[in-house]
């Protein structure tokens, strides 16, 4: 889109087909299907459920659907039986999108390494840019960091490209290569967490050269019309972390080098998790779902302390969105609170080409189909956020009738 041009898109516009970017992927509209991480596998091994949550959201008519949390090894899985990108995984992976195609959509993998953020005993040593303390394991025993050397980096890096080039030979249509949210590659972007001296911390510039490494891997592994997103945080949520100002400049980076769209979010996950989300803490689930002992009491102790509330609204990233929108050409999906046929029109006309969701899906799959048969207006997710605490009791789903 030209910046700065008059835009009178409608809902309409957005059922029509649009490829993403300057990649070979055409969409059948502008919907995606934001990761929000399932819960459905069985000892890392992703499940029935798995295929079939995917399979009903592409029925349900979004575009493509993003599976999430596809840890690029063992090793950055923020807990043990979390999903990887093995042999065994990707046989389930396979069907996943075979079976997403047999039903009109298109299939994408979030490609995520946890860095420090890990309760997974199996790790011996966390790696993230700089030592740093690990609240969220320190009951598991993964108290600190290791500063990654030049040599874990090469290795993280052609981890993520043989996990995106995997994918890429099973049938997947796209990678979105996780750099928001707080994990490894969210770690070096952040002032908060890296504080490395060398090439790699301090100005933007280094903060961002680990996960631009990691691009032009992921990249170089799959040619450059093969569709690579990048999840990106406008901000972190909180002082003397990563700004919005950082986040220009490391788009117009991710402009440059090749990716085909950026979806925008925010927040950090070990310190503003409900940034990204907005609504009710469900402090009593996350509670119950506590591993350990000390974990429960810990929670039950501190819980409303250390978890922050931010109000829910409408679209409640727009604003932040919108100066990102003014600076790049590239394709942008608008991600957060769009969650009804005038938020989205909102978002269309801001120049968004691709607006993802997930909790209005998680409520109704179907959503996107009934928005556009004019059924509904808007989504009935009341933004509880209960569905997070199901994603620890047998798979995500929406507690309201
Ligand atoms: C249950 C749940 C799990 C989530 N897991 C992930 C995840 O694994 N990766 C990710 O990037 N975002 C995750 N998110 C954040 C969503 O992708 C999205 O950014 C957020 O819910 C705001 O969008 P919405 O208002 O459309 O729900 C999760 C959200 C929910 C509700």
């Amino acid at each position: 889109m030209t910046i700065g041009a008059k835009n009178t898109k409608t809902l309409a516009d957005a059922y029509l087909e649009k490829r993403i970017g300057h990649s070979s992927l055409v969409l059948k509209n502008s919907f995606i299907k934001s990761a929000a991480f399932e819960g459905m596998n069985d000892d890392g091994i992703p499940n029935q459920k798995l295929i079939d949550h995917h399979v009903e959201l592409a029925k349900g008519g979004v575009g493509l659907t993003t599976v999430s949390y596809g840890a690029v090894s063992a090793e950055a899985r923020t807990f043990s039986d979390q999903m990887y990108i093995n042999d065994h995984s990707l046989k389930s992976l396979e069907e996943l999108a075979d079976k997403v195609h047999l039903a009109g959509g298109k299939a994408s993998m979030q490609l995520t390494h946890c860095g420090y953020f890990s309760k997974n005993k199996k790790i011996k040593k966390l790696l993230a840019p700089s030592k740093l303390f690990n609240a969220y394991g320190s009951l598991s025993g993964l108290m600190f960091s290791k500063p990654m050397t030049k040599s874990d980096m090469k290795k993280v890096a052609l981890d993520f490209a043989n996990s995106a080039q995997r994918l890429k030979s099973i049938g997947f249509d796209a990678v979105e290569i996780h750099m928001g949210h707080g994990y490894l590659l969210s770690q070096f972007l952040s002032p908060l967490t890296n504080k490395r001296k060398d090439a790699y911390g301090g100005s933007i510039e280094n903060r961002s050269r680990f996960p631009l490494e990691v691009l032009k891997e992921v990249i170089a592994a799959l040619g450059t019309k093969f569709t690579v997103l990048v999840k990106l945080n406008l901000s972190d949520g909180l002082k003397g972390g990563f700004s919005i100002e950082d986040c220009i400049y490391v788009s117009k980076m991710l402009e440059q080098m090749g990716c085909a769209a950026i979806v925008l979010s925010g927040g950090f996950t070990s310190k503003t998790p409900f940034y990204l989300m907005r609504g009710e803490i469900p402090l009593k689930g996350m509670i119950k779902n506590g591993t350990s002992i000390a974990e429960k009491i810990t929670m039950a102790l501190f819980g409303p302390m250390i978890v922050k509330k931010y109000s829910y609204s409408s679209n409640f990233f727009l604003a932040q969105a919108i100066k990102v929108r003014q600076q790049v050409k590239l394709d942008l999906v608008y991600l957060g609170g769009a969650d009804s046929k005038l938020a989205m029109e909102e978002i269309l006309k801001a120049g968004f080409n691709f607006i993802a969701l997930a909790r209005p899906l998680i409520h109704d799959p179907y959503f996107i189909k009934k928005l556009g048969e004019g059924e509904i207006e808007k989504s009935l997710c009341n933004h509880c956020n209960e569905c997070i605490v199901e994603m620890d009791r047998g798979g995500v789903k929406c507690v309201l009738d």
